[in-house]
């Protein structure tokens, strides 16, 4: 699904952070990406995202080369593929947790049947996570554990094929961590969605199906 070959890239002020990386992802895998603090992990999944650009290297995804998009062609390919979690839930404060969740539907068009099949996707998602009594509620009114499934509700929302997580349990307690973990397996076993997930957990990591560990600039089984 996903071929990372020989991906490089520095920063002026760091040098070499990911150097001749490579990583082959397979439709409906869980990949877990570990390694020490600075190692290179958001970077990579930045540029899984497109949200960056790596200095060589390709990126296949599903049969096509996406490493040299332009910025349009990099925000469709994240509209229509790529959900993402991150540490954080980057609600906005100002919109109730449904708005939140129906954000993404509002950067891609649909017709009034494509969204009615939405809304019905969306709600067994959101009680699947166990977010449905919070939806007219506003996100500082909810607990982090609850916020954070609200996240990965609204990451989900446009059906992407891969769901990017950079260290989603990170301010979450033991409980909610495992709570969420489990959330992300299940939405794998259920909807297929491949999962790439950065992390210092090795409890989180050990739930995926893959654990690689990033060193020195490369992936190491
Ligand atoms: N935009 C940037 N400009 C300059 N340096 C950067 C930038 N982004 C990341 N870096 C540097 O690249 C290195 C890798 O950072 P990255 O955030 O990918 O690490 P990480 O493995 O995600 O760490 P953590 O576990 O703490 O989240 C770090 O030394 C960081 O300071
Ligand atoms: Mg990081």
């Amino acid at each position: 699904m996903l071929s990372i070959k020989e991906i490089s890239k520095s920063f002026i002020q760091r040098g070499l952070v990911l150097d001749n990386l490579s990583l082959e992802v397979d439709e409906g895998e869980t990949v877990a990406i570990m390694g020490p603090s600075g190692s290179g992990k958001t970077t990579l999944m930045n540029i899984i995202g497109l949200l960056d650009k790596p200095d060589a290297g390709e990126i296949i995804f599903r049969g096509t080369s996406i490493a040299s998009f332009t910025e349009n062609e990099s925000a469709d390919y994240r509209n229509m593929n790529i959900g993402f979690v991150f540490q954080e839930h980057l609600l906005l404060p100002y919109l109730t947790v449904s708005e939140n969740i129906l954000l993404p539907l509002l950067a891609s068009k649909h017709s009034h049947e494509e969204l009615s099949v939405k809304k019905q996707y969306l709600n067994g998602l959101m009680e699947k996570t166990g977010i449905s009594d919070l939806m007219d509620k506003y996100p500082f009114r909810i607990s982090g554990g609850e916020a954070q499934r609200v996240a990965l509700v609204r990451a989900l929302a446009n059906n992407p094929s891969i769901l990017l997580a950079d260290e989603p349990t990170g301010s979450l307690d033991a409980k909610n961590a495992g709570n969420l973990g489990e959330l992300l397996l299940d939405m794998n076993k259920e909807y297929g969605i491949t999962i790439i997930l950065a992390t210092h957990s090795i409890d989180l990591a050990k739930k995926m199906s893959k654990i690689l560990h990033l060193e020195e600039g490369k992936l190491l089984v």
